[in-house]
């Protein structure tokens, strides 16, 4: 056992099982990095962490987290440049959107010197594990829940904040084909939308599996009230563009403050690109498409990045997207990425 001068301890995995992976073909989030970070919080506090190998979590059946569901979890990536450099992007972030969460779901806050000390230790055990293939980064997922045990329905006394990573591939290959939600709603106001709980997106499989039965990848969310109003895409944010306009819905109660979609807000602005962030009607979308004036829809998030809307179904009927040379899609997508590989200027100062 090692003590980092952090005071985080750290047992090493006697078997690595880096051998195993083939880092030229890698899926998402389908393997797992040698080690965890793990910290516990139980009598009103937080313990000291400590990074252990990868392994099982023993919880006994009357754990909240099985029956209550107070889940919380974080998306980050590390990324590899070509000098072999590990940077985050904007890791602050994420650490204050886990405590925003956490709140929300009445659970402790945790300290950021946990968030970002955990993080800095693991990644330097595990930063073998960081690919260096073009499109490839070590996804991070710290998450916390309720490891207290108790049927009573009311907050737990225990709980665990663990972060794992999974050396991963793009999220999606090639475009998606979407479908408008007319019925279902992930998100209401006063609820936990706008909270990263696991809950949120159990919600959305059952939804998303009736369109993929109809053919499509993905729902497009709209607002819960009316479901006229065009709200996020799947688990990501999303993007409209009218004309040169670029559009995005204003974060509130039941959209996600997503890290991707205020960063490609301010990259679009520094482009040049007119941006809006305003509520869009679904039918303010469908006339665009009817009269040529929609030239693009994208999601934006961590794990897919920006992920462009080939086609999406409204009411039984398909409406396609124009191909297009330059898209804001791409522009987007390759200054964010050289931000986040150390190819280009960071103006921002967002890499860490
Ligand atoms: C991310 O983009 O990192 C997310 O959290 C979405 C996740 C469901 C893959």
């Amino acid at each position: 056992m090692e003590v980092k001068s952090n005071n985080i301890t750290v047992e090493r995995t006697k078997r690595s099982k880096i051998d195993q992976v083939d880092f030229d073909n890698l899926s998402f989030g389908s393997v797992f990095a040698d080690h965890m970070l793990v910290c516990d919080y139980k009598n009103g506090e937080w313990g000291a962490p400590s990074v252990v190998p990868y392994q099982p979590i023993e919880l006994e059946p009357s754990a909240k987290i099985f029956h209550y569901g107070q889940s919380i979890f974080e998306g980050m990536k590390a990324y590899k440049d070509d000098q072999g450099g590990v940077w985050l992007f904007r890791p602050e972030e994420n650490q204050k959107r886990l405590n925003i969460s956490a709140k929300r779901l009445a659970m402790p806050e945790l300290p950021k010197e946990i968030f970002m000390e955990g993080l800095a230790t693991l990644l330097q055990v595990d930063q073998e594990w960081i690919p260096q293939t073009k499109g490839s980064s070590l996804y991070i997922r710290p998450f916390m829940f309720a490891s207290g045990n108790g049927f009573h329905a009311s907050p737990a006394d225990a709980y665990k904040f663990i972060i794992a990573c999974a050396p991963s591939g793009p999220y999606f290959s090639g475009k998606v084909k979407v479908l408008i939600e007319e019925r279902y709603s992930r998100a209401a106001n006063g609820g936990v939308g706008f909270a990263k709980a696991g809950g949120n997106y159990a919600a959305q499989f059952y939804p998303t599996q009736l369109a993929v039965q109809k053919g499509y990848n993905q729902v497009i969310w709209t607002d819960d009230n009316t479901h006229e109003y065009i709200e996020e895409a799947g688990a990501m944010n999303i993007f409209v563009r009218i004309n040169d306009t670029l559009i995005t819905a204003p974060t509130n109660d039941r959209i996600l403050d997503g890290i991707t979609r205020k960063s490609i807000l301010d990259i679009a602005a520094d482009e040049g690109i007119e941006t809006e962030v305003r509520k869009i009607t679904v039918a303010e979308v469908i006339n665009a498409a009817k009269d040529g004036s929609l030239k693009e829809m994208f999601g934006a998030g961590t794990a897919a990045v920006v992920s462009p809307i080939s086609a999406f179904g409204y009411k039984e009927v398909d409406y396609n997207l124009p191909e297009l040379d330059q898209s804001y899609a791409a522009l987007l997508k390759k200054r964010i990425t050289d931000i986040q590989y150390n190819r280009g200027d960071d103006k921002f100062g967002w890499r860490y």
